[in-house]
């Protein structure tokens, strides 16, 4: 029996296979008395406080919606609005939101952020993203390889484009869970060397495997996965147009795909910026999941609150 009550989501690197695979088991739980509309109000009468530094579709929806679902209440907290814009702390703001709340999710620009948020408070912190990572991303990227493919171990998994924090998240999820990553980007815009490392220590536990190309048409050969995210993350604005140069050769188009295997899924974790990282005829075509991959991000979630901030054990 698997028990993460009180654990903070910060990096799913934190996290065992095991821990993983017991989230993953709890989504598909979520996702089944969802459809089949059985109560599961695990978290009732409690409080997330939901911080926001950047703009959310998915994640802000997706976790109102998740700890609603739940029998909680969800508090939107623009950053901006909150006394932190002034110079309150983020100890400070931790340590009051922990007075009222039963956990706290937040989307930051530093990483560090949200690891002084769970260094000062009292309640699980989740990471709703942030420049280093996007776990609950990664957690619903695998629920849907898991449906769409029945299995994760062995499979060829490529992300094309920027080494960013959803590609972080997903090679350290990926190389747990014993799949076959390839990470392919321009020269100049790898993955952190740190995530680098882990990928491969991971693998090296699992029996996956990780490498690290510059060129996508050897890394989308015979791929079972192949996944793409935007070009310049929220932040990196100002160098959109350079950027935008240096990632065409990477965009996910109907010629790229050709060279994965024929029944491949196409993944992103959304908003696509369409005829950039990839082009209409492939994020619409019968391969592409992103929907279903978006839905997950409501199961996953409400997974991963109703274990770290309620009491279930798996
Ligand atoms: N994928 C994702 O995190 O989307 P949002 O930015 O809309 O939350
Ligand atoms: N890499 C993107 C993901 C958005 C969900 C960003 O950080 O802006």
């Amino acid at each position: 029996v698997v028990s993460l009550a009180g654990r903070d989501v910060l990096c799913l690197q934190d996290f065992t296979r095991e821990e993983i695979e017991t989230i993953l088991k709890t989504a598909e739980m979520m996702k089944i008395w969802n459809k089949i509309g059985k109560p599961h109000r695990v978290l009732e009468g409690k409080t997330l406080a939901m911080i926001f530094q950047k703009p959310s579709t998915r994640t802000r929806i997706s976790f109102e919606v998740g700890i609603y679902q739940l029998g909680g209440y969800g508090l939107y907290l623009n950053a901006q609005d909150l006394q932190l814009r002034r110079g309150e702390t983020i100890a400070d703001t931790a340590r009051v939101l922990s007075r009222y709340v039963d956990g706290i999710m937040a989307r930051v620009y530093a990483h560090k952020d949200v690891e002084d948020l769970a260094k000062y408070a009292s309640v699980p912190v989740i990471n709703g993203l942030s420049d280093f990572s996007h776990p609950c991303q990664a957690l619903a990227d695998y629920q849907t390889i898991l449906e769409k493919k029945g299995r994760i171990a062995g499979l060829k998994i490529v992300y094309v484009g920027d080494g960013n924090n959803v590609a972080h998240s997903l090679m350290i999820a990926g190389t747990k869970l014993g799949a076959n990553v390839v990470v392919a980007t321009p020269e100049g815009y790898e993955p952190d060397p740190k995530v680098v490392k882990w990928a491969e220590q991971n693998a090296a536990e699992s029996g996956g495997s990780f490498e690290l190309l510059h060129d996508p048409v050897k890394a989308v050969k015979d791929a079972d996965v192949i996944y793409t995210d935007v070009w310049a993350s929220m932040g990196q604005e100002a160098e959109a147009e350079e950027r935008r140069k240096i990632f065409m050769p990477f965009q996910v188009n109907r010629d790229l795909v050709k060279h994965a295997k024929p029944d491949y899924i196409f993944m992103h974790c959304l908003p696509a910026h369409r005829g950039e990282e990839v082009t209409d005829d492939v994020v619409d075509s019968p391969n592409s999941v992103v929907f279903d991959e978006a839905e997950n991000r409501l199961h996953a979630q409400k997974a991963l609150m109703a274990l770290v901030m309620g009491g279930i054990k798996v």
